[in-house]
């Protein structure tokens, strides 16, 4: 694939703005703790503000992920906030706890949305044994859902019918949580069907011109590829923009994983094909499909995916292509601190705004839900693109 430079004449936000954006997120988390500590943040705000819920639902995690990242910036930065952060860090685990001791709605491959920027973060943060506990419980819901025929873990729905016979790309996120088990336990079954499923993944839903497939189903008695289709997306042949984001990230983290090094290249093709479809702000509509002049709404959280993804990738890149995906990354999150990003909390108890959780078409199958809203990973992904452009983060995946 011919891979132009894209975006030359857009501005890298700069370190001022960066301590500027996260003194506000901390801020923002902060302000929310007497009503989300004990409950969590629904998945997406409705008129901009989150309502509380229990913990059950496939997003909580993220909110628990931004108390985390706002108490590691909180050490360094605001110590006077740093343990009430953590406390209520500590409270959210033993929630995530119960919820897999007592499997509240963990039939479904999202354990490592749930309990990476959780508790996985808390036992790497302050050592929460908990955390721990519940983290390795969770690598064992996960794995359960592995089918040895097709060789990939199922997403969502009973395990026995075939029209769920089927991974998704978002999965890749899920799959650190493995990785992690692996290294804790010494037993290596779960790394070895992480990567069984990422060669299964990258070889399934990512297509001839670099888009890809939100889905993928593959027949049920032989385990041979069968066809993509889309939920999320406008239409099966076109490009989610979320699910394109997750693919670059996806890519960064399972090159981080197994090491592969046709998977850098994949890397970056899919996130050319990415740069190569956004509007002029660089801040994509839903689907890729859709541009400058479409009556769309955007989803403002696929820019900060990216962004964290090609922030990873860059570690690993040398000299000049090492700076052209962090640039990238700084002009994405520019865009997002000049225009999308929350700045007066009478607005809203988010922090980014015009994002789309799922977007009903004539040609998805998806509920219409949270359009045009906040919702938790958006939140999410901006504080992490913004830690890490402040540190040396080291990863919750
Ligand atoms: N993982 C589901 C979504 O991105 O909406």
């Amino acid at each position: 694939m011919d891979r132009k430079i894209m975006f030359e004449d857009k501005p890298l936000v700069t370190e001022e703005e960066i301590k500027e954006a996260l003194n506000f997120c901390v801020g923002q988390v902060e302000s929310n703790l007497p009503q989300f500590t004990h409950q969590f943040q629904k998945a997406y705000s409705e008129n901009l503000f989150y309502q509380p819920i229990d913990n059950n639902y496939w997003t909580t995690g993220f909110w628990t992920g931004e108390i985390w990242l706002s108490y590691e910036y909180a050490k360094e930065s605001l110590p006077g906030s740093a343990d009430k952060l953590r406390e209520a860090g500590e409270i959210q685990i033993e929630s995530f706890l119960d919820r897999i001791d007592r499997k509240v709605e963990v039939d479904h491959h999202d354990m490592g949305f749930l309990y990476s920027p959780s508790c996985v973060a808390g036992y790497k943060l302050i050592g929460s044994q908990k955390g721990k506990e519940a983290a390795i419980k969770a690598a064992d819901q996960l794995i359960s859902r592995f089918h040895p025929v097709g060789e990939f873990i199922q997403a969502w729905g009973p395990m026995d019918a075939p029209e769920n016979y089927r991974l998704i790309i978002d999965c890749l996120l899920n799959l650190p949580l493995l990785y992690w088990a692996s290294e804790e336990t010494g037993d290596n079954k779960y790394r070895e069907i992480a990567e069984k499923h990422i060669h299964t993944t990258i070889k399934n839903v990512i297509r001839e011109d670099y888009s890809t497939w939100h889905t993928f189903f593959f027949n049920m008695e032989t385990g041979e590829p069968d066809h993509g289709a889309t939920c999320q997306g406008y239409r099966d042949g076109s490009a989610w923009a979320r699910g394109q984001a997750w693919g670059i990230y996806g890519c960064a983290l399972a090159y981080k994983y197994t090491k592969r090094k046709e998977y850098i290249s994949i890397f970056r093709n899919v996130s050319q094909y990415f740069l190569e479809h956004l509007p002029k702000d660089m801040v994509p509509f839903w689907d890729l499909e859709f541009t400058d002049g479409d009556e769309q709404p955007r989803d403002s959280s696929a820019a900060s995916i990216a962004a964290c993804g090609m922030l990873e990738m860059a570690k690993t890149l040398e000299g000049e292509e090492a700076a052209l995906y962090t640039d990238y990354a700084k002009k994405l999150i520019k865009s997002l601190y000049d225009n999308y990003a929350v700045k007066d909390p009478k607005v809203s108890n988010g922090l980014v705004l015009h994002s789309t959780y799922s977007n009903h078409s004539p040609y998805n199958t998806c509920d219409h839900k949270g359009v045009d809203e906040c919702n938790s990973w958006g939140d999410y992904f901006y504080m992490e693109a913004l830690t890490r452009l402040n540190k040396d983060w080291e990863l919750y995946w």
